[in-house]
């Protein structure tokens, strides 16, 4: 059977728009609300450490084995796995994979709407005023109001999800394929403009040395653990988004040099959000790096409320924290709506409406766990805890493990070799020493013991 070389969905127009689509779905709340906390309630300084030697050791080298299934497949991600399995001639469990990440995608998008909805909701406070002149404790009492309101809650949650479905329904690549590219560059520029407010009035000092001075006793094996998980979620790999992406790869542009650009960008945005967040919480009374998934929503607005015109400004930053969410949860909900069509003979309205509506209903868990069910856990996990736990540390790091043994073991070299042109021989050494051995073992590793160290 031959694999068509330019497959049925066009190409895109350069490696550059296939850059900015990646970073697209990996810059998101992930990079800017979720980085800072985890790294807060993990020390610091070891945890990002270990966050980018899994970012290069196992998130780079797994990234570019997604994208070669996916631009050798030239389909949707089961799809594009079933015929690598096919023509690779080997048991047909290994199409296992793409499933594995149809459904890590829409758990993960059911909790990522209603974060967005508080970004949502943080234009508005800071449009308004109530958040001008803020300190740490009035900033903490807003958020926490929002929290404990599961209503409003659940209507920037609906409201977020309505964009994305508009955008999904609508076709992917013209609306927000534009709107990207045009603000994603914008946030960045956002961002180094509140650096240099963290650098004037925050305590830069402490901020750089929390993220920087490394403490090795603050670091635990469960630590590890969500170092990895952050890897994975911050590159939007191991559910199949990329291979997706990939699908539409130029033939002759170099996967290596490509994807190692995305990570650099997407890491750059995590390190400085880090850099714009730390040195406000060490300069306010009241908000402590540990604070948790709040952590963004209360020490900006201080800034924000602080700083000429920073109302205005804050209200702008949380439109492009919304439109950076927007870009990359339509990467985690185009997976299972494309599945239902090709598989379901659904429409892509009906596909839409049918996935939206799982994940709303979904989501009321996430919902409830911060207000009605802040108390109900289990093993320590409120409802969103477990799901983002199981996703970002269970499920992505299995599936990246077998990408990785699929492509470094499975899949016929020869062709992994076509994918690769342009990467000199010893790219190609290491890059398979990482798929085939480094990553693996890293992944088995990090996992036993973060599990051990969560649960023993
Ligand atoms: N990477 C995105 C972020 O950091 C989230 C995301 C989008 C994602 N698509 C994904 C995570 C696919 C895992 C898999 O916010």
């Amino acid at each position: 059977m031959g694999l068509q070389q330019k497959g049925m969905h066009g190409t895109w127009a350069s490696r550059w728009t296939f850059i900015m689509a990646a970073t697209g779905s990996a810059v998101g709340l992930g990079n800017m609300w979720k980085f800072p906390y985890v790294a807060g309630n993990n020390g610091g300084g070891a945890f990002v450490l270990a966050y980018i030697g899994c970012i290069l050791l196992i998130g780079v080298p797994v990234m570019m084995a997604e994208v070669a299934i996916g631009r050798r497949g030239r389909q949707s991600p089961i799809n594009a796995m079933r015929e690598l399995v096919a023509e690779s001639g080997v048991n047909s469990s290994w199409s296992y994979i793409g499933w594995l990440g149809v459904l890590a995608g829409l758990l993960i998008i059911s909790f990522y709407a209603v974060i967005a909805g508080w970004a949502l909701e943080y234009i508005f406070a800071m449009a308004s005023g109530e958040l001008s002149g803020a300190t740490g404790e009035s900033a903490a009492a807003v958020f926490n109001t929002l929290l404990a309101d599961p209503g409003r809650l659940i209507f920037w949650q609906t409201l977020f999800l309505m964009l994305c479905v508009g955008v999904v329904i609508g076709g992917v690549k013209k609306g927000l394929g534009v709107a990207v590219e045009i603000l994603m560059p914008l946030l960045f520029v956002m961002l180094v403009i509140l650096l240099g407010f963290s650098i004037v009035r925050g305590n830069f000092q402490a901020g750089w040395d929390f993220l920087f001075n490394i403490d090795f006793s603050a670091l635990t094996g469960r630590g590890v653990l969500e170092a990895m998980g952050q890897a994975f979620f911050t590159l939007s790999i191991g559910m199949g988004a990329i291979m997706a992406y990939g699908a539409y790869m130029p033939q002759n542009a170099n996967i290596g040099k490509t994807i190692l650009t995305v990570a650099f960008f997407d890491s750059l945005v995590a390190i400085i959000s880090g850099l714009v967040i730390f040195p406000i919480v060490f300069a306010t009374p009241g908000i402590e790096p540990s604070a948790g998934p709040g952590l963004m929503f209360i020490s900006l607005p201080v800034a924000f409320g602080n700083m000429p015109g920073g109302l205005l400004i804050g209200a702008v930053f949380f439109v492009l924290v919304t439109i950076a969410a927007w870009s990359s949860a339509i990467s985690l909900l185009e997976p299972g709506v494309a599945w239902l069509i090709e598989a379901k003979n659904m429409t892509r309205v009906q596909a839409n409406l049918l996935i939206a509506g799982g994940i709303w209903v979904l989501g009321l868990g996430s919902v409830f766990s911060f207000n009605i069910w802040a108390d109900s856990t289990v093993a320590g996990f409120t409802f969103f805890d477990f799901l983002d736990f199981l996703t970002s540390n269970v499920m992505l790091p299995i599936s990246g493990l077998m990408i990785a043994l699929f492509v470094g073991f499975v899949m016929q070299q020869q062709h992994v070799d076509d994918e690769m042109q342009g990467s000199s021989a010893l790219i190609m050494r290491c890059w398979r020493f990482a798929l085939r051995y480094v990553a693996p073992v890293a992944i088995v590793a990090v996992f036993v013991s973060g599990i051990y160290d969560k649960f023993f």
